[in-house]
C-alpha cells in the first residue's frame, strides 16, 4: 500500500462537502485522487476546492479506471438505486476496495453483515460515518467508563434530538423527508439517519450489543413545504423513543427526534452503573 492512501470519494453533496473532503485534506495519512456526483458540475466546484484530480459521474468508471485505495460512500442512502449506500459499498467491495461508508450502511441490518463479511473474506477495512464516537467529550466518557469510573453499567439512557426540521413551511431541501406519498407503513427516518449516532454510543460505551428493544415512532409534522413550495403529506417517522437491553443485561432508553425544541446537535449520553454515573452533552447552547 503506498504511504498515503489513495481516496475515491462517490457523492459531492453537503456532507462531503462540510466534513469528509475537509477530513481528508487535513489527514496527513490521505490524497483524494478522485470524486464521483451525477452532478458534474458539483463534483468538479468540489475537485476544484479540494484539488482532486479526477472528476467521475459513473461510480462503476470510476471503480474500474481510478487507482484508490478506498472507496467512500457520501451519498444520500435512500432506497433509490443511484444513491443506495448498500449497492455502492457492495461495488467498492466487490472491486477490492476498503470502504468507509455514511450511515446506514443497508436499511436491512442483515445485508449490513453480508458487506462485512464480504469485506473480512477479501482482507478489506471497512469504517461507518459515525463521527460522534469521536468528539472529544465522548472519547472521555468512554475512558472513564474503561477505567471503570462507573463499575458495571446498568442503565444508558440516550437522546439525539433537535429541532432542524420542525417548521412545516420551510421548504424541505432532503427529499428523503419527503417519501412517497402512498407508502402503506410509516418510513423510519428520524430513528435511522439521526438516531444512528446515539445507538451506535449506546453500544460503545456499554460494552454489548443491544439484543432486544420495543418501542414506538410517531410523526408529528404530517404536512410539510417541499422544495417547489407545495404542501404535502410526509409520513415519517420524526419522533420516537424505544428501550432496549443489551446481551450483558443492561439496559438502555434512547429517544431521537429532529422536530423537538433544542440546539444542534442535541445529543446526551448518561450511563449509570454499580459504582458511578456519568452524563455527557452535546449542544450548541446559544445554536
Ligand atoms: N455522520 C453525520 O453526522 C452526518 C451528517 C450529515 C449527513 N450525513 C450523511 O451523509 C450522507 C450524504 O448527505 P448529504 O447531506 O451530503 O447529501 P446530499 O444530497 O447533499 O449529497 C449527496 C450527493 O450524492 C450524489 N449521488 C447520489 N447517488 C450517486 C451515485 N450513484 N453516484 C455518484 N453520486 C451520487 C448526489 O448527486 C448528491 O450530490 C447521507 O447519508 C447523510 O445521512 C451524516
Amino acid at each position: 500500500m503506498a504511504e498515503k492512501l489513495r481516496i475515491g470519494v462517490i457523492g459531492a453533496g453537503r456532507w462531503a462537502a462540510r466534513a469528509h473532503l475537509p477530513g481528508f485534506v487535513r489527514s496527513p495519512h490521505a490524497e483524494i485522487v478522485a470524486i464521483c456526483d451525477l452532478n458534474r458540475d458539483l463534483a468538479e466546484e468540489r475537485a476544484r476546492e479540494f484539488n482532486i484530480p479526477h472528476v467521475y459521474t459513473d461510480y462503476q468508471e470510476m471503480l474500474a479506471k481510478a487507482d484508490v485505495d478506498v472507496i467512500d460512500v457520501c451519498t444520500r442512502g435512500s432506497a433509490d438505486d443511484r444513491d443506495n449506500h448498500e449497492v455502492l459499498a457492495f461495488a467498492a467491495l466487490n472491486a477490492g476496495k476498503h470502504c468507509l461508508c455514511e450511515k446506514p450502511v443497508a436499511h436491512d441490518f442483515k445485508r449490513t453483515w453480508e458487506a462485512y463479511e464480504l469485506a473480512e473474506s477479501k482482507g478489506l477495512k471497512t469504517k461507518v460515518g459515525l463521527t460522534f464516537r469521536y468528539a472529544p467529550a465522548m472519547q472521555y466518557m468512554y475512558e472513564l467508563i474503561q477505567e471503570g469510573f462507573i463499575g458495571e453499567p446498568f442503565i444508558f439512557n440516550g437522546f439525539e434530538q433537535n429541532s432542524q426540521f420542525i417548521s412545516p413551511t420551510e421548504p424541505v431541501t432532503k427529499a428523503d423527508l419527503i417519501p412517497p406519498a402512498d407508502l402503506p407503513d410509516i418510513k423510519v427516518s428520524s430513528l435511522e439517519g439521526y438516531g444512528a449516532p446515539i445507538i451506535d454510543l449506546s453500544q460503545w460505551f456499554v460494552g454489548s450489543d443491544i439484543v432486544r428493544v420495543v418501542g414506538m415512532l410517531k410523526n408529528f409534522v404530517p404536512y410539510r413545504t417541499d422544495a417547489s413550495g407545495q404542501r404535502v403529506r410526509t409520513h415519517i417517522d420524526d419522533g420516537d423513543i424505544y428501550m432496549g437491553e443489551y446481551a450483558n443485561g443492561a439496559i438502555c432508553s434512547i429517544q431521537s427526534s429532529y422536530v423537538t425544541v433544542g440546539n444542534y446537535p442535541g445529543l446526551e449520553a448518561r450511563a449509570y452503573g454499580s459504582e458511578g454515573a456519568l452524563i455527557c452533552r452535546l449542544v450548541e447552547e446559544f445554536g
